[in-house]
């Protein structure tokens, strides 16, 4: 998969998809991700990519036309690349978008190539929502300054779906994925089976203090019978799709 993305602050992305799985990811092939400053499809001298809103009002939209001209050449490099009918999303985010969801990263992972625009400043000119973007996309119902947080929580949900981005794909393609494609949720423990603190808050081993307070892994996990186990944890499941 290809991931081009379209920001103003591209430097935000380098440190995060550097790490772990995502950098192991690009490294095996499995991801490729690309990052494009808007400020290069411009052709004033001092890289003018926002301007007032028609009609007045507060703060600066972005330009549809650096916009456009970053699309284009997104769009023809893949071309150059590859003239099959790839699937390919332009997706715009912005706070009044569709809300993003499990399922919408589950059909993002099956796309050849996406294209993520971050909007910054105030607005984006809309014509970039109306005619450039497949989807227009929220990671929630409260406001950002800019899309590169969003791009970033897509990538990460997208790529631990890719056959291949994570080394142990039992979580991913276990028992826990449902029927419709969604995942189960339930809480998970690991060794030691008792954590205690005393009194102060500091970490001891269990029945050293009368005053320690301690937290155990509930017994049903212990018992080894599967049955109350899936039960157990049917119980405790939230479904995500
Ligand atoms: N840009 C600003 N806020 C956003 C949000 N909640 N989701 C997607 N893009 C945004």
């Amino acid at each position: 998969m290809l991931i081009d993305i379209i920001t103003i602050f591209p430097e935000i992305f380098d440190f995060y998809l550097n790490q772990s799985l995502i950098s192991k990811a690009q490294k095996k092939g499995v991801l490729k991700i690309k990052t494009h400053q808007l400020r290069d499809f411009t052709n004033d001298k001092h890289n003018t990519v926002d301007d007032k809103p028609f009609g007045g009002g507060r703060g600066m939209v972005l330009k549809f036309e650096p916009l456009y001209k970053a699309i284009q050449k997104i769009k023809n490099q893949k071309l150059k690349i590859k003239n099959t009918n790839q699937k390919l999303k332009v997706i715009l985010f912005s706070p009044r978008g569709k809300k993003f969801t499990q399922k919408m990263a589950t059909n993002w992972a099956k796309q050849d190539q996406l294209i993520f625009v971050c909007g910054r400043y105030e607005a984006i000119d809309e014509r970039v929502a109306k005619n450039l973007a497949t989807d227009i996309v929220s990671i929630g119902d409260y406001v950002l300054m800019g899309g590169e947080l969003p791009a970033l929580v897509a990538i990460e949900s997208v790529a631990r779906l890719l056959p291949g981005a994570v080394g142990n794909s039992e979580s991913l393609i276990g028992e826990r994925i449902t029927k419709t494609g969604g995942f189960v949720e339930y809480p998970q423990y690991t060794r030691p089976e008792v954590v205690c603190v005393d009194k102060k808050g500091r970490s001891c081993p269990p029945n050293s203090s009368t005053k320690q307070k301690c937290w155990r892994v509930p017994k049903v996990l212990l018992s080894g019978n599967h049955k109350k186990i899936d039960e157990w944890r049917e119980k405790y499941s939230k479904i995500i799709s």
